[in-house]
């Protein structure tokens, strides 16, 4: 725990459905919410960061009997195995300070004391649920899923049928939830998300919702009700309270007290509605507080279409991390993916941006500065007793630069932050065409002006690769170490001037 701590931070990834190996659209949700945590940490907060998998549910027994495993092992191997979701965590450098499996003990525990909690308090009531059956199939649908009004998966007619179910009513807490989305105007974002779940949902009125299933078995069992289990989602969404030792008894860990309520859900816009609907009614029936804020992020697109295994056009971060390095993956998905519309991804694009921005823009100017203060001065770094008028703007840049990227951070526009740090790698490009170190190395007298110049490059740099540590963290102890200079965090970024003269710089390496 920090001393001057600013104060706790806790932020979530949406839990991921371990039913197939998680591709470059995972990743993306995943390195963003990364890049947040990283970056409140660099501001001085206690950060709470987590992640993990929503294990239970139809589908993946429905995968694990396909496999011919039990739907433990299923999941096993594609959380622990090969490859698996811990693997590319670890390769992709996620940050996360826990991870949590919706079939781990004491989330199992945990949701079925919810659940009975609920159930005791009313809001959740036995009724029946009312649909179509195939019994071919031994399937249940709803009148939407049907397919010309027959059965979706053998083309068969359905009759009419029912079965005993759990509901909650979501219509109780309707008017205290649009009460609390008009009074926190923050709580739904983007904008545009916000409206979409007022008017698409909200206003029209909500339905009550089954909450329990009985056609499969791969769920938390409800402790009064034999032969049904809990609805994936109020298993799924609990993940962020069960993680930190809610207890619905009121018994709760000192950790719950500390991190709970959230400070930020950032998920993808396909699920805004259970986090901004059903979450927020479900927290209200436990009588606990409601997530500081719900980011719906945008997709990302292959070649402008939606990834899926039939189109054969998936996209898988290991594998581009194995072509490109991790940051340099890293730095596309966070930096093309704009905060309200869907990102493209081409593997030319990747190439493209790799060549242009990263090695262009950040590897030249690191690789030239260094290159140069070896070749003219053993490595040595000058005292900058020399200054110019030609300086100030640089210094201008690297001094505003913090404050601009906490304001873009501020408002989960990451992209746009990116682009502030490149702001002030492009100026330090252009100063170095505007002194021509190279003609200052020409004449003794101009060689104090010489190691002014490069000082205030190494400095520029310094700045740079302290603020890219959140997005780029493996590239940012690589320039540090070149630039031998310290991650002395953003403390040390409001005056300019604050890497030592007197010490060597490294050998020059390539970046990307
Ligand atoms: O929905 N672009 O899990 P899921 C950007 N288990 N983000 C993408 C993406 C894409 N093309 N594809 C997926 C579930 N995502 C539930 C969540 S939370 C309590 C339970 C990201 O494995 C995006 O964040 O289907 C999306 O919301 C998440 O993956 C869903 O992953
Ligand atoms: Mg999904």
């Amino acid at each position: 725990m920090c001393n001057q701590c600013k104060g706790n931070y806790y932020i979530t990834t949406p839990i991921y459905y371990p039913s197939s190996n998680l591709h470059i659209g995972h990743a993306y949700c995943t390195v963003a919410t990364d890049a947040m945590a990283r970056y409140k940490r660099l501001q001085g907060y206690n950060v709470k960061f987590l992640t993990g998998t929503d294990e239970h549910g139809q589908k993946i027994e429905e995968k694990a009997k396909e496999a011919g495993v039990t739907p433990q092992q299923f999941v096993d191997n594609i959380v622990l195995g090969e490859r698996g979701v811990l693997d590319l965590w670890k390769l992709m450098n996620i940050s996360y300070d826990r991870f949590i499996r919706t079939t781990d003990d004491y989330h199992v525990a945990a949701i079925q004391k919810i659940f009975k909690k609920m159930y005791d308090n009313g809001d959740i009531y036995k009724g029946s649920y009312k649909g179509k059956y195939c019994t071919p199939c031994e399937s249940f649908w709803t009148e939407s899923q049907l397919v010309d009004g027959k059965c979706p998966d053998c083309g068969r007619e359905c009759k009419d049928a029912e079965e005993e179910a759990y509901f909650f009513k979501m219509s109780k807490y309707a008017d205290q939830l649009m009460k609390h989305i008009e009074e926190h105007p923050g709580f739904i974002q983007p904008e545009s998300r916000k409206n979409e779940m007022i008017n698409n949902f909200l206003k029209p009125g909500l339905q009550d919702l089954c909450v329990s299933r009985s056609s499969f078995t791969w769920g938390v069992p409800l402790t009064f009700a034999p032969g049904h289990v809990s609805y994936v989602w109020l298993d799924a969404l609990s993940n962020y309270i069960t993680f930190c030792g809610y207890d619905p008894d009121g018994n709760h860990d000192e950790h719950y007290k500390k991190f709970w309520p959230a400070d930020l859900h950032l998920i993808g816009k396909d699920i805004v509605r259970f986090h901004t609907i059903y979450w927020p009614i479900f927290l209200m029936s436990m009588g606990e507080p409601l997530p500081k804020q719900v980011f719906g992020h945008p997709w990302l697109l292959v070649k402008g279409d939606k990834m899926s295994k039939s189109k054969g056009n998936m996209i898988y971060a290991d594998d581009l991390v194995e072509l490109f390095g991790v940051d340099a993956v890293r730095y596309f998905v966070l930096h093309e993916m704009p905060f309200a519309s869907d990102g493209i991804m081409t593997y030319e694009l990747i190439i493209e941006r790799i060549n242009s921005e990263l090695a262009n823009i950040l590897g030249n100017l690191v690789n030239r500065t260094v290159a140069m203060n070896n070749k003219y001065f053993g490595g040595e770094i000058q005292v900058p007793n020399t200054p110019d008028a030609l300086d100030e703007e640089l210094k201008a840049v690297a001094l505003a630069m913090p404050g601009k990227v906490e304001a873009k951070m501020n408002e989960l526009k990451v992209a746009d932050a990116i682009d502030e740090i490149f702001v002030l790698l492009r100026r330090a490009n252009k100063y170095i065409d505007e002194t021509m170190p190279w003609a200052l190395a020409k004449s003794d007298e101009t060689k104090p002006r010489l190691g002014t110049v490069l000082y205030n490059l190494l400095e520029a740099i310094r700045f740079a690769a302290i603020a890219l540590k959140p997005f780029l963290p493996d590239t940012s102890d690589r320039i540090l170490a070149q630039i031998n200079a310290e991650n002395g965090g953003l403390e040390s970024l409001t005056s300019f001037g604050v890497l030592p003269s007197g010490t060597s710089v490294g050998a020059g390496e390539i970046l990307f």
